[in-house]
């Protein structure tokens, strides 16, 4: 569901002025968008608004490509040499090894300012709806409790689990539901929590497939939380422990969902974000 839509209002955002682009720079930007991901975050940002009958839907495509630029340009910065020095992504080589490492880094700086570039263009037609999903947006991304900031915690001695997941992953899943919130007028704090609840589970689910699950079928490698002294819900919580905590915050997210028929396709998104990484879990347990 919202593939299709996704995949049009992504590709509008990245035309135009093509000429004026290196076209190394150019190559390797879309190979970073279209590696083939999940869309997990735009797809949130779509069912979230079409709760409050996605009355703005240009704000919301805009929105909803604002949050999947950002982890875009995490995912190509998160795999470089200094940080996770990951040679696969979605199934491909990943950017530094596909081009080269300072393409890499531009790649990722130029995916995060087009994101905020894509809010500001559509947001000429409602300036003050644009600047709260500029602002919800700039806090989920930068160094205040940010996706900056939960990969610096990593540079950290000892950090605290929860405020590291929530910084890295937490926020941008909470922005991605506060956008379309803010776009559909719908109370923006509440689908922060869901959308921090749902980020939060699938974080610890993430931790337990580095650990357990089949590279290929992941797409990327596994076992680096372990190789590089990672903090990770298996190492703090163990098997069991884990697979609660993502129980428990998928279940908190699923709480927060309304019970009509307009959140149906939040509660299928919340449904399948999970199961989808659950069975290695469960066949490591029944072990
Ligand atoms: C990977 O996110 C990084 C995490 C925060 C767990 P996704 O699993 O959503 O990555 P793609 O976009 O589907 O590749
Ligand atoms: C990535 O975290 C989250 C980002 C903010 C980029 P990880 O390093 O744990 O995720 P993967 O396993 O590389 O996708
Ligand atoms: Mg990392
Ligand atoms: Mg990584």
């Amino acid at each position: 569901m919202f593939d299709e839509r996704i995949s049009q209002a992504l590709a509008a955002s990245l035309a135009g002025a093509e000429a004026t682009i290196p076209p190394r720079l150019r190559a390797a930007m879309a190979s970073a968008v279209w590696g083939g991901g999940g869309r997990l975050r735009p797809k949130l940002c779509l069912a979230v608004a079409a709760i409050g009958g996605d009355p703005h839907p240009a704000l919301t495509d805009a929105a909803a490509v604002a949050v999947e630029l950002i982890h875009c340009a995490s995912l190509v910065h998160d795999d470089l040499p200094c940080f996770d020095d990951a040679d696969w992504r979605r199934g491909q080589p990943s950017i530094h090894r596909a081009y080269d490492e300072a393409t890499a880094v531009l790649v990722g700086d130029a995916l995060i300012i087009a994101a905020f570039e894509v809010i500001a263009e559509a947001a000429s037609v409602d300036p003050a709806r644009g600047l709260r999903m500029l602002r919800a947006l700039s806090r989920a991304s930068g160094h205040r409790g940010g996706l900056v900031a939960g990969q610096a915690w990593e540079s950290e001695p000892a950090p605290d689990l929860a405020r590291y997941h929530q910084a890295k992953t937490g926020g941008l899943f909470a922005a991605a539901a506060a956008l379309g919130a803010i776009s559909a007028d719908l109370d923006e704090a509440h689908y922060a929590a869901l959308g921090a609840e749902l980020g939060a589970a699938y974080q610890i689910a993430d931790d337990l497939s580095d650990a357990l699950a089949d590279p290929d079928a992941l797409g990327k490698p596994v076992g680096q939380d372990a190789a590089l002294d990672r903090p990770s819900a298996l190492r703090q919580l163990g098997l069991e422990g884990a697979k609660a905590a993502l129980c428990a915050r998928r279940d908190a997210a699923m709480a927060l969902t309304p019970s009509d028929p307009t959140a149906r396709p939040l509660r299928a998104l919340i449904e399948r974000a999970i199961s989808r990484l659950l069975p290695p879990v469960e066949l490591a347990i029944a072990g």
